[in-house]
């Protein structure tokens, strides 16, 4: 067997074999880490492969053959097929995930929220319901960012590890969620958002959006049995204050 020959076969064969592991332990390889590895097989095969001067000039005269030697035509011509089409199989694989990567960092979905929902032992019309303590950032402006601050307290120690700390969707666990935690900065998140909206998701978490089909994986956890209602709503409002954005206000 000529030399580049067996340099195609020890990359195919270590590719089939970081596919196969993948396979045999239930869960793919990232792709980035097989295209990792592969260009150190790769590196490291033309390393031995170049290491005789036989090796390297093998190799020289194959690839000069291929475009020279009119006897090679046909393999030329497989060649010069092959090329482009794994490109575009490469090209278009790696556009696919980028498109899915920005999906997560920005564009996020709202999906319709119910009319009414049913926590703490009551009905929420969702179409009308209210923060209870909005209207302290006018009248009482001292016990409003009190409970601000009750609202800070409360989610460093429920929310950050996903949300994060800078509030971006980037807490330590982020990483491991599909979908990702929400970020609440920028002007396209929760300022985008009714109050009410906002309550429905920390109360209802992802399994809210279960019966609406979208997002049933997510993570976001029903929060109506670990925290109060008025904890819930001094936490959205620590949400708006830290990010200076407003709640989207009803249409009169
Ligand atoms: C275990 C991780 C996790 C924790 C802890 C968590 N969340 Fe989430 N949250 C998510 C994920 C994932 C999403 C995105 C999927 C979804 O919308 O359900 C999300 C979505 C949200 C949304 C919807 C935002 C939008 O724009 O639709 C709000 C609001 C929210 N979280 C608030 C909170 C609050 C407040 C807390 C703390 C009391 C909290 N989350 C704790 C994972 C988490």
């Amino acid at each position: 067997m000529s030399r580049p020959m067996k340099f195609i076969l020890t990359i195919a064969g270590f590719y089939a074999l970081l596919k196969a592991s993948g396979l045999l332990a239930g869960a793919q390889l990232p792709s980035s880490v097989v295209a990792m590895y592969m260009i150190f097989a790769v590196l490291t095969s033309l390393m031995v492969l170049t290491s005789s001067q036989d090796g390297a000039r093998e190799l020289a005269a194959s690839f000069i053959g291929l475009f020279s030697d009119t006897r090679s035509l046909k393999t030329r011509v497989t060649v010069i097929v092959i090329m482009p089409v794994m490109a575009y199989y490469l090209i278009s694989a790696a556009v696919t995930r980028d498109v899915s990567g920005i999906g997560q960092a920005s564009g996020v979905m709202h999906p319709g929220p119910p009319l009414t929902i049913s926590a703490y032992g009551k009905e929420f019309d969702l179409a009308s319901v209210e923060n209870p303590f909005r209207a302290l950032e006018r009248t009482d402006r001292a016990r409003f960012e009190a409970f601000v601050k009750d609202g800070e307290t409360i989610y460093f120690k429920r929310c950050v590890h996903c949300h994060g700390a800078k509030l971006d969707g980037a807490g330590q666990f982020a990483a491991f969620l599909n979908p990702g935690p929400v970020s609440f900065r920028g002007s396209d998140t929760i300022a985008q958002l009714q109050e009410s909206y906002v309550f429905w998701r920390v109360v209802k978490g992802g399994r809210g959006l279960g019966a609406r089909g979208a997002k049933s994986t997510s993570a976001m956890p029903a929060w109506e049995e670990e925290l109060s209602e008025d904890d819930v709503w001094k936490t959205i409002m620590f949400l708006y204050d830290f990010t200076g954005n407003r709640p989207r206000a009803w249409k009169k």
